[in-house]
């Protein structure tokens, strides 16, 4: 498909699945596979950018990642901390806005920080966003969404009053959902912002997903039709 002909989604949503199965494939830890995932984070971003795309969405750890070894859950907050060192000279150079949704509390402090001291300094960026799930579930950002409605003292509440609450109140609904490895279903990543998305689903696995695998989901949404409920 040319790329004159494609339909450029406003905001797609990455599931980065399968990087334990790369690694094991390869007879390495499963934490290798986390550090060739984070690697093509950049690529896939930058791609994203220049095909037009405006928002990224990443599921970079979830509420229900807890579970998992010790050692693992320490790693990926290792890596995304040293994705973000290595990446904020691309955020500032390239204009692009970093949202984290998802409760930073509970994540090494270390990495909080340089969390909210990105946020700070890409806050005025209006073209790009990057958006990145850190201990996210949308469960438990629609569940915050309607606690903080109750603090604010509403008695009844409006699809608007609970989308201004949600992490990603200043960023559209994803249209595009990708998930690699196979696996297919949304395991709690953005469920309200997903309502209308089209979901793509790839048996790539998250370590082999490069641009041109990125060019075959866009070229796949460009076909669909999207009617939003209507005919
Ligand atoms: C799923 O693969 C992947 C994750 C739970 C973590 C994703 C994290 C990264 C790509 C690295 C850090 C993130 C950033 C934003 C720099 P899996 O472990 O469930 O793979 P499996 O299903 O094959 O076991």
């Amino acid at each position: 498909m040319a790329e004159s002909e494609l339909v450029v989604p406003r905001h797609v949503g990455f599931i980065m699945d399968g990087n334990g199965r790369w690694a094991k494939k390869r007879g390495m830890p499963r934490n290798y596979g986390h550090d060739k995932g984070a690697d093509v984070i950049e690529e896939v971003v930058g791609a994203c950018r220049d095909l037009g795309v405006k928002t990224v969405s990443l599921y970079a750890f979830s509420t229900e990642n807890w579970s998992r070894p010790k050692d693992e859950v320490d790693k990926i907050f290792e890596l995304l901390h040293k994705f973000l060192k290595r990446y904020t000279h691309k955020l500032i150079r390239d204009k692009i806005r970093l949202i984290i949704s998802g409760d930073l509390e509970a994540i090494p402090e270390d990495l909080k920080n340089e969390c909210l001291s990105l946020i700070e300094r890409t806050k005025d960026f209006p073209e790009f966003s990057l958006n990145i799930a850190i201990n996210y579930g949308s469960r438990a950002e629609i569940v915050r969404a309607v606690n903080r409605l109750i603090d604010g003292h509403f008695t009844s509440v409006t699809e608007k009053d609970i989308e201004r609450e949600l992490y990603t109140s200043t960023i559209p609904d994803i249209d595009l959902v990708v998930r690699t490895s196979g696996e297919q279903r949304l395991s709690n990543f953005f469920m309200w912002q997903c309502a209308y998305a089209e979901l793509y689903f790839t048996d790539v696995l998250w370590p082999d997903f490069h641009k041109e695998e990125l060019k075959k989901a866009i070229e796949w949404f460009s076909g669909r039709k999207r009617r939003f409920g209507g005919i």
